[in-house]
């Protein structure tokens, strides 16, 4: 049986010492939230982002526009939060509507505010080893593998996802630590044969139950990075979360795992706690 990499732990404990931090500064930080739309997944991970502001001492302000507002004006919110001195991090909840360019958008956003690490400066920057504002995901997955001691050095890495979010980056974070990766995706041919070499596993793709115990090493590292809503009309809710991982199978054969929900997810909201305290400092000369 597993251990489970607890990210809801690891990352309560982050964000006590983040809120330590912020309460020795002159001013508290200010994250700007930019919902578009109603999408149930992205307002309950709005919502949850501005708790841990609140929970750390970081002051959030929500815009949210409707899914038909023209681009023109989210450029112009945009602008606006760029010049304002008050405003330290900028967040644009991922996906928008389709009409919306996303790379448009999120290339308005200031690189010095730009929280979520989207911005193709510092996506650029991070790709020559030379990192400021990174992704929120990728950086908390390697903060969860290292509270474990889990080494990559010379470990065979598997991704399942080539996302700008997550798939991309956390391959690079991995290469950065000395590990030997693979990236799958939706067209890799045997996807088994490659997921079943894997140290370690980082699964991002959004297929609910994708991997399998028969696609794991035993002994293996598993990182599920998938949420997705299955409904469920005998529950309360209507719906229950699941990642990407068959987590009963696997849990049994693997060293280490991390469940949906929380592993990954309460790790991204402290890594954008974590950004906005260090755009803060970058904007106050510290
Ligand atoms: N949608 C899914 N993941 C993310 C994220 O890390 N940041 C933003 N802004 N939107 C997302």
């Amino acid at each position: 049986m597993a251990i489970i990499l607890d990210g809801k732990k690891i990352a309560e404990k982050i964000k006590l010492e983040l809120k330590e931090k912020i309460s020795r500064l002159d001013k508290k930080p200010c994250l700007a939230v930019v919902l578009v739309g109603d999408d149930p997944s992205s307002k309950v991970y709005v919502s949850m982002k501005q708790i841990a502001c609140e929970g750390v001492g970081i002051i959030s302000k929500e815009y949210h526009f409707s899914t038909d507002v023209k681009e023109e004006e989210l450029v112009n919110l945009l602008k606006k939060l760029n010049a304002d001195s008050n405003i330290n991090g900028i967040l644009v909840q991922l996906p928008l509507p389709k009409h919306m360019d996303e790379y448009e958008i999120i290339k308005t956003v200031s690189p010095l505010k730009d929280v979520d690490g989207f911005h193709p400066i510092n996506i650029g920057r991070f790709s020559w080893g030379r990192k400021k504002l990174i992704p929120c995901t990728p950086k908390g997955i390697l903060r969860l593998l290292k509270e474990y001691n889990i080494k990559m050095e010379g470990k065979d890495a598997v991704v399942v996802g080539r996302s700008n979010v997550v798939g991309k980056p956390i391959a690079l974070l991995l290469m950065e630590n000395n590990a030997t990766v693979t990236v799958c995706h939706s067209k890799t041919n045997n996807l088994k044969e490659k997921t079943s070499k894997a140290d370690i596993l980082i699964v991002a793709t959004g297929v609910p139950k994708l991997i399998k115990k028969n696609m794991v090493r035993g002994g293996a590292v598993v990182v599920d990075v998938g949420v997705s809503r299955i409904e469920d009309l005998t529950k309360k809710k209507g719906y229950y979360l699941s990642g990407d991982v068959d987590f009963e199978e696997v849990k049994e054969s693997v060293s280490y795992i991390s469940p949906v929900p929380g592993g990954v997810g309460p790790m991204t909201v402290a890594m954008l706690m974590e950004n906005t305290l260090e755009a803060y400092k970058s904007q106050n000369g510290e």
